[in-house]
């Protein structure tokens, strides 16, 4: 393809085995399900070899008019080197227009993004691993009501400063919601829903760490021991050795990066925070 015209399309339902294979390829767990969930979020883009097979993916996701995460961003083996994923990720920040973009970036992803503008913002930790031991049921955590998902979105918006109520909807769709409530009031939420090699806890959103501990714990309490579970922290925190001691080693991560780059904020405006993402993709 070196020195061809690349040839680029928006992505369809038809593209994702395709898209599927090239994940498989580089390593990732995601299934074609998972594949299906971002293609519902986001605006995805493929390019096609001569042959029509998808050789190179990249989604965006928009939350709201003000942010944007671009994703699953993978170019064949066989192909890199050749200006493929420069110009699929150009694609991808118009397509987010006047939205702030954030990614989590592989080591393989890292010069093309810093090129590209992004700074870095933090770092993510991946923990997973099958559940050797239940923590006890905390009190105060529970299923999420229909009449909880509007707490629940403006949680996550406190945190993220988004409107992520497609994701949010989503996941209390085809997965599960938690919520920590305190005098009747929702002040923190977690979900679970199937991923990958097995389940993906996030996002955990909440004021401080015990608060996010006890939203993970009910949701782990909610699982069978050997259950395949994953979780993507949110920075360093103390619940890495937590996890670990549970059963899900730290295993990996990324640089989770931005573009433009916000001015450090002095003060944050919330108390709410982001402690698991709901993936590397999603953010
Ligand atoms: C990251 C990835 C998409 C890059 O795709 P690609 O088609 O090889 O990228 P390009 O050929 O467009 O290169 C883009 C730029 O990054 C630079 N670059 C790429 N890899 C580099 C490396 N390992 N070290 C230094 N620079 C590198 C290139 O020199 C190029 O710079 P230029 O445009 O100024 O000449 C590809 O390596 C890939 O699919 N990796 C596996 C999946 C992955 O980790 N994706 C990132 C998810 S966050």
């Amino acid at each position: 393809m070196q020195n061809a015209v690349i040839d680029l399309h928006p992505m369809q339902p038809e593209h994702l085995e395709g898209a599927w294979a090239l994940s498989k390829q580089a390593g990732w767990p995601h299934r074609l399900e998972d594949w299906q969930m971002l293609l519902g979020l986001s605006r995805g883009l493929v390019v096609l070899d001569d042959a029509r097979s998808v050789v190179a993916t990249t989604f965006m996701t928009p939350y709201g008019d003000n942010t944007a995460t671009i994703n699953m961003v993978i170019v064949d083996q066989a192909l890199r080197g050749r200006g493929i994923g420069r110009l699929l990720m150009t694609k991808a920040i118009d397509l987010a227009g006047d939205r702030e973009c954030r990614l989590v970036a592989t080591e393989d992803g890292l010069p093309l993004y810093r090129k590209l503008g992004f700074a870095e913002s933090g770092e993510i930790f991946q923990h997973q691993g099958p559940l050797a031991a239940t923590p006890a049921l905390p009190a105060d955590v529970n299923w999420a009501a229909a009449a909880d998902h509007a707490a629940i979105r403006a949680l996550d918006q406190a945190a993220l400063a988004t409107d992520r109520t497609a994701l949010i909807e989503y996941l209390g769709a085809h997965g599960r919601l938690a919520v920590l409530k305190a005098a009747g009031a929702v002040v923190g939420y977690a979900a679970i829903r199937p991923f990958g090699r097995g389940e993906v806890i996030g996002p955990v959103v909440a004021q401080g760490a015990e608060e996010a501990r006890s939203l993970l714990a009910f949701l782990f309490a909610s699982r069978p021991a050997g259950t395949f579970l994953r979780v993507d922290l949110d920075g360093q925190s103390a619940l890495a050795d937590w996890l670990a001691s549970l059963g899900l080693n730290h295993v990996g991560g990324g640089i989770a990066m931005q573009r433009p780059v916000r001015l450090p904020r002095a003060v944050s405006s919330t108390s709410i925070h982001r402690f698991a993402l709901a993936s590397q993709a999603l953010g």
